[in-house]
């Protein structure tokens, strides 16, 4: 995982966290509408984005993850983020997350960005199967979901507790074979990696 990983879509940049990102990742991370189905409170303070890029650029090629910010390419504005974590490289899996600026919601944005990022996990890291693990109230990330070919694997009970409220998670997954057979591999933008940016 090279630390200096660059993907372009049609219309965005994915690359790693920055330390000029830090007040927009915390403007994200406040708004409630953003938060709703989040796994912690709305944050309250800025340190959380603080420690998340210095966390990331500590850890480097090598980590058992991956966060890629998105980079809206018209103007350079840090909209959203996604990631690749909890890697068990023996059974070549991993948990897919990620997280849009409501403003942007609608537009196929995380659809596109998403293409990419399991291309990457597909192809570079030579995964097997990607998870996901969210709210099933959370509608539009169900569909984003569904969208790219993952299927509803179970429901796991009272699995969360953020603040005072427990909440159920559905559970996603995609297997390799799914995701080539889709032919979903091919609809991705050819990346284009490194300094090319
Ligand atoms: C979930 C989220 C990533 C969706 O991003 P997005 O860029 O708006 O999604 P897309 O535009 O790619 O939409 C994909 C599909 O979901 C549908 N969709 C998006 N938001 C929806 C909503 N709130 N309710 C129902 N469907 C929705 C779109 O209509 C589209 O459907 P289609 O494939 O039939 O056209 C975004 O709402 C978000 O970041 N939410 C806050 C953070 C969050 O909850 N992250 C997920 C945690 S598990």
């Amino acid at each position: 995982m090279p630390f200096d990983l660059v993907i372009h879509t049609r219309r965005l940049m994915l690359r790693p966290l920055q330390p000029a990102d830090v007040d927009a990742l915390y403007a994200l991370h406040r708004d409630p509408l953003f938060m709703r189905y989040w796994s912690t409170p709305p944050w309250t303070s800025d340190e959380p984005a603080r420690q998340m890029v210095a966390v990331d650029q500590a850890a480097g090629a090598g980590a058992d993850w991956l966060r890629l910010g998105l980079v809206r390419r018209d103007d350079d504005a840090l909209v959203g983020s996604c990631d690749l974590f909890d890697h068990d490289r023996q059974s070549r899996r991993a948990m897919i997350g990620y997280g849009l600026a409501p403003a942007q919601w609608g537009q196929g944005l995380m659809h596109e960005a998403l293409l990419a990022l399991l291309n990457h996990g597909f192809t570079d890291w030579g995964l097997n199967r990607v998870e996901a693990d969210i709210d099933p109230r959370n509608l539009g990330s169900a569909r984003v979901l569904e969208r790219l070919g993952f299927r509803r694997e179970g429901l796991l009970r009272q699995r969360w507790i953020v603040g005072d409220e427990v909440s159920d998670s559905a559970w996603y997954g995609l297997l390799r074979s799914e995701w080539r057979g889709a032919g979903l591999a091919d609809a991705a933008d050819p990346p284009s990696t490194g300094d090319d940016a």
